[in-house]
């Protein structure tokens, strides 16, 4: 029994961490697609592409369920893999959902209508490819009405981060925190819609400063999978270890991946 997690590269591995705590009996199949990222600077055909690739070859390791632990290929790709692509035995989820239902205080498949809630001014920070496809102002659109998004697209801190250069990373998230404060100076929520940035959590934090709630995602999509499986234990697939596969450099990923979780995790080439 396995469920995979997928992301362009590292920033899975925050969905990974949590989920391998909230489920440490429930083996995870981790595909990184490091040798394609950054996802956020391509077009959505290419995301589509690379993405069902992917995931394919977790299908072949033993999972029936994949979550896209990666917000651009959940904005760009999971639609269009969900309505003519997924075999009717397997599913694929994406990040945005948990979030959104956090932000709104709703639970799972509470369908009424959009309601006004707590916040009304949320920043957004993700990568341009998110950003541009506004997945995640549609999916609130569903749930919560008066709220006020304010996107940032926040180029390079992905390539900072996959190089394992986290001097540039903090810099360009402040310069980011920065931009978006000049567009909304009184954010009352901040979303990290990149599963990369919760690494970067505390700079985020310090930047937009303390009455800031800042929203990231690993927990929340731990907590709803514990719940999917709960409701559909069937999911779970056939593959029966932990694996971590990468399309890059097998050494390279497995060091920075052991740097950021802060325990030996060793990769294998996909
Ligand atoms: N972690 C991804 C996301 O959540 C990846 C971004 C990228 O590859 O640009 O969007």
């Amino acid at each position: 029994m396995a469920v995979g997690i997928f992301d362009s590269g590292l920033g899975g591995l925050t969905v990974y961490d949590a989920v391998s705590k909230r489920l440490p009996e429930v083996p995870i199949v981790y595909f990184g697609d490091n040798a394609h990222a950054p996802y956020g600077v391509r077009d959505a055909d290419d995301v589509y592409d690379l993405t069902t690739k992917a995931v394919e070859r977790m299908w072949e390791a033993g999972c029936d369920l994949v979550i896209l632990a990666c917000n651009t290929a959940s904005a760009a790709a999971l639609r269009r893999m969900q309505e003519s692509w997924v075999p009717t035995d397997k599913r694929v989820l994406g990040v945005f959902v948990p979030l959104i239902e956090a932000l709104t205080e709703r639970s799972w498949g509470d369908n009424s209508p959009p309601r006004e809630v707590d916040v009304q001014h949320v920043a957004l920070f993700a990568t341009p490819a998110t950003v541009a496809s506004r997945a995640f102002q549609r999916e609130l659109a569903f749930r919560a009405i008066g709220v006020d998004v304010e996107a940032q697209a926040c180029g390079g801190v992905v390539d900072a981060i996959e190089d394992g250069d986290m001097i540039l990373a903090e810099a360009l998230v402040r310069s980011h925190v920065d931009a978006l404060k000049r567009k909304m100076p009184e954010p009352q929520a901040a979303i990290l819609g990149c599963t990369h940035y919760p690494i970067m959590h505390d700079t985020f934090q310090d930047a937009l400063g303390a009455r800031v709630k800042v929203y990231s995602q690993a927990n929340l999509v731990a907590e709803s999978l514990a719940d999917y499986l709960e409701r559909h234990p069937t999911m779970i697939g056939t593959g029966e270890k932990n694996m971590f596969l990468t399309t890059g450099d097998v050494r390279k990923v497995s060091d920075r991946a052991t740097q950021f979780l802060r325990r030996r995790i060793t990769f294998e080439s996909a």
